[in-house]
């Protein structure tokens, strides 16, 4: 029964939590290239280029403070907005080994 529900939740935290790897596929290289390596929209930093710590802060600006550094800010607010702070998290660690 124990050995079963430890099966059970780590099976439903790896279900619920989406991997850094295949949000940048399916979103974020929309606009910032498959490696982060372009800007987005033409507007932003090269976010493939920037550290773990400056990547969790902005998601974390745009998610919670409405940041805005290139006057595009509504558009990353909005993408920031549908992910969970872990996703947060997991995203600024991924991204910086994609160089
Ligand atoms: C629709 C296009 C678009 C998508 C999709 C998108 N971004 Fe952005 N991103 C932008 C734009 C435009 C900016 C500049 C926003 C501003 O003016 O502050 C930006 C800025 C950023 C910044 C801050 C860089 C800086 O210049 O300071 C980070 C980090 C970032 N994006 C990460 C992501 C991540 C991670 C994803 C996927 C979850 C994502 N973006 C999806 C367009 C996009």
């Amino acid at each position: 029964m124990k050995k079963n529900s430890v099966i059970l939740f780590l099976l439903s935290t790896l279900l619920s939590a989406r991997e850094a790897s295949s949000i940048v596929s399916s979103v974020c290289s929309e606009c910032h290239g498959t490696k982060m390596q372009e800007s987005g929209l033409g507007a932003s930093l090269i976010v493939g280029a920037l550290d773990s710590q400056t990547i969790y802060k902005s998601l974390k600006g745009y998610k919670y403070d409405k940041r805005d550094s290139h006057g595009m800010g509504s558009t990353m607010q909005e993408k920031a907005s549908e992910l969970s702070d872990d996703e947060i998290k997991a995203l600024s660690e991924y991204i910086p080994t994609l160089r």
